[in-house]
């Protein structure tokens, strides 16, 4: 009811300003990278818990359905880069139905937020019936069926969700997947404890620089004001912040209705860069990353068609706005945890927008918050 939502005006809006309390919660009694960390699930029998489990891995199948298979699809980059396993991150509907190749010596992870997504379940159960003995879940219900059916799970602790739109459980299931992945350097002794220290500080800030991002929120309603007479809008990403832009874009879609598409941003010339004319707005993440110049040469290729860009910059990111270019800044420079802070101001810009449209926010026809049918 309204006395639930305090000052705001629909549960993803408040939702979205929980996010620093939300990740407090997820990372809260989190000293150190421990393997107990992973056994929220008492499914493993001895010699079967995380410690065991993480040594014997190696490769990682992520499966996983709508906001958070694009939270798979960050956690990718990480195990990549950070524990040196290769992974796979496959869209739980497809990977349950075709033939695949199993290794039991994969870590199966799902990600979900109910915990009740049936074709993640069924995804879960296929690559059990493979032979893939080691499941973990990053959830946020820890009574679901997820949990009791894997054999270790992070539990994430966002809260009840109650906006269809997924805004604090994807944060708040990076913040886990960032952890797994540390988890699994270490068991491949990749990490030292100075990496660890290190990486757990950054971890630490992340309520304190989601705090300052959400202060941003006047400027985004600035752009939101411009985006809610657009019929399309594209999303511009590299490397971690590609499914960041494909996660902006999926939110725009949920709850304004513009069609809204993303690419990483070195495929623009290979089709999109076609649609590109000054009524579609290109929002660009850009922080400062080892990607960010190839990055501005595509944010070129838009300009010299007319292409308005919507830029997400850092504060290690030297480009100010200009003609056809307009620039909000975050605060901080964020690292490897960069994509859990950048796609806060989409957030604010789906949901902005959506409301100057008038949509209903919360439950945007045709969508349901957890499908447990096929
Ligand atoms: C529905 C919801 C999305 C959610 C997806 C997966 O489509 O509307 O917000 O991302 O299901 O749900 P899960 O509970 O498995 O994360």
């Amino acid at each position: 009811g309204a006395a639930e939502l305090g000052p705001y005006r629909h549960y993803m809006q408040k939702e979205i300003f929980e996010q620093p309390r939300a990740i407090a919660d997820t990372l809260e009694g989190v000293e150190a990278v421990v393997p107990e960390l992973f056994e929220a699930a008492r499914n493993h029998a001895p010699g079967e818990g995380a410690h065991a489990t993480f040594r014997a891995t190696d490769q990682v199948l992520i499966l996983a359905c709508g906001t958070s298979y694009y939270a798979g699809c960050v956690a990718k980059y990480w195990l990549e880069a950070i524990a040196q396993l290769p992974c796979a991150v496959e869209i739980a509907s497809e990977y349950r139905y075709r033939e695949s190749v199993p290794n039991p010596r994969t870590l199966v992870v799902t990600i979900t937020q109910s915990g009740e997504t049936a074709d993640t379940l069924a995804a879960l159960r296929h690559a059990q019936s493979l032979g893939m003995q080691h499941t973990l879940t990053v959830c946020n219900v820890a009574t679901s069926a997820m949990v009791r059916e894997c054999k270790l799970a992070y539990v994430t602790r966002a809260g009840i969700e109650i906006g269809v739109a997924s805004t604090k459980a994807f944060t708040t299931q990076l913040a886990g997947l960032f952890l797994l992945t540390l988890a699994l350097a270490q068991a491949r002794g990749l990490l030292t404890e100075a990496q660890e220290a290190e990486h757990l500080k950054a971890m630490r800030q992340l309520p304190n620089a989601l705090q300052a991002v959400l202060a941003l929120e006047p400027q985004v309603i600035t752009w939101a004001e411009q985006f809610a007479a657009k019929e399309n809008a594209l999303f511009l990403g590299r490397g971690l912040h590609y499914p960041v832009a494909q996660e902006g874009a999926l939110k725009l879609k949920e709850i304004t209705y513009i069609h809204a598409e993303a690419y990483a941003a070195g495929e623009l010339k290979h089709g999109p860069l076609a649609l590109v004319t000054s009524a579609m707005p290109v929002v660009t993440v850009a922080p400062n990353d080892a990607l960010l110049e190839k990055l501005k040469s595509n944010m070129q290729e838009v300009r010299a068609r007319g292409g308005v860009l919507y830029v997400l910059a850092d504060a290690d990111t030297h480009i100010d706005s200009g003609d056809g270019l307009h620039v909000i800044r975050l605060p901080g420079h964020y690292g490897a945890l960069s994509a859990i802070v950048h796609v806060v101001p989409l957030q604010l810009l789906a949901y902005h927008t959506a409301v100057a449209r008038g949509t209903d926010v919360d439950k945007p026809r045709n969508l349901a918050k957890s499908v447990t049918v096929e």
